[in-house]
């Protein structure tokens, strides 16, 4: 068992789903939804990213967090929709700035559309995110996601302007609490507020998505060094590439300091993809990948134990196991 005293561990995404499977299928039909005057691009776009698939654990969350307060599942279903909106619209802009040509098996808007073409989507997708958040009637609601976004972009610019230079395990924890967690804080708090929830259990509730969030970007920061591209479905290796240091490699040259390999990519100008590929392997085969997982579990066991108190059944059932899939998942 890999994350301690917890009720659920090898579940599916399917399994955990299944208390907001209704909730689920009405954010796909929302999703999709064609606004008045639409312009064909946005709308070739929005299908083309919606069709990858992805795997929807923030809508979940933002439902089962909902559902779990009894809150009225109409305005789960706006919430959950604006939260994977605002997702995808990340994920048009990271593509972008990554130059990522592949997710979800497919090729990326960048890879086919010109710099605009793909601002003007990811910008389009932001805004109809809004405007789900708004159909919650909750001017909380609506707060926490403009905060949100204000967070994640901020946390992006950072993560730009630190690559070239050094830096620790405190600006690792601090850019994927803004890039990433602060997603699942929002769907999960917000979730909480639209159930009319105690003050405590809705800061509860945040805690988890935080403590969720920062052990789900470790993970993806761990495939990206272990994974295969088909099963992850973008390409391995990249972060290295792009001289982004992440947990793995902060583990490994914690360990390893005078390695003459990291030594030549860290500090030396050579940052071709052969040396890259040489450090992505010592890390792999290396304990780092392993203590960096180690990490990822004890926050997801810190966001189990911000639900200790939560109303108990299936929701709360569903969301301890989503933090045992989080870091025992391979996609
Ligand atoms: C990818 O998130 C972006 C990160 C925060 C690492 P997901 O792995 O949830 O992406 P999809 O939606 O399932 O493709
Ligand atoms: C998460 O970071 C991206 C966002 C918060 C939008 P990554 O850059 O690691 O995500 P992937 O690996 O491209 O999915
Ligand atoms: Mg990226
Ligand atoms: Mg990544």
């Amino acid at each position: 068992m890999i994350v301690e005293s917890t009720p659920i561990e090898t579940l599916s995404l399917v399994e955990l789903f299944a208390p907001a499977r209704e909730g689920l299928a009405a954010v796909e039909t929302r999703l999709r939804e064609v606004v008045k005057d639409q312009h064909e691009m946005l709308t070739a776009a929005t299908e083309h990213l919606l069709d990858s698939g992805g795997k929807r654990i923030r809508p979940a969350v933002a439902l089962l967090s909902t559902q779990m307060f009894g809150g009225d599942i109409e305005r789960a279903v706006a919430l959950a929709s604006a939260v994977e909106m605002l997702h995808t619209a990340t994920l048009v802009h990271d593509d972008l700035i990554d130059g990522s040509l592949l997710r979800r098996g497919i090729p990326t808007l960048n890879s086919n559309w010109s710099p605009d073409s793909t601002v003007l989507t990811g910008d389009y997708l932001f805004a109809r995110a809004a405007s789900f958040a708004a159909q919650t009637d909750s001017v909380r609601v609506m707060d926490l996601f403009a905060e949100t976004l204000m967070v994640i972009v901020n946390g992006e610019i950072t993560q730009k302007f630190s690559s070239k230079g050094s830096f620790g395990r405190d600006d690792y924890y601090r850019r994927i609490r803004a890039k990433t967690a602060s997603m699942f804080a929002l769907a999960a708090e917000a979730g909480a507020v639209l159930g009319k929830a105690s003050e405590a259990d809705t800061q509860s509730m945040r805690r988890f998505g935080i403590e969720v969030g920062v052990a789900f970007q470790i993970v993806d920061d761990v495939l990206d060094f272990v994974a295969s591209p088909e099963s992850i479905g973008k390409p391995v290796g990249s972060d290295l590439q792009q001289g982004l240091l992440t947990l793995p490699a902060l583990c490994f040259l914690e360990a390893n300091p005078d390695d003459p390999i990291a030594q030549e990519f860290f500090n030396g100008h050579k940052r071709n993809r052969d040396l890259s590929l040489q450090v992505v392997r010592a890390v792999r085969d290396s304990g780092a990948v392993e203590a960096a997982m180690q990490e990822a579990y004890s926050y997801a066991r810190n966001g189990q134990r911000a639900l200790d108190s939560m109303p108990a059944g299936d929701h709360l059932q569903s969301l301890l196991g989503m933090a045992d899939f989080i870091v025992t998942r391979d996609l």
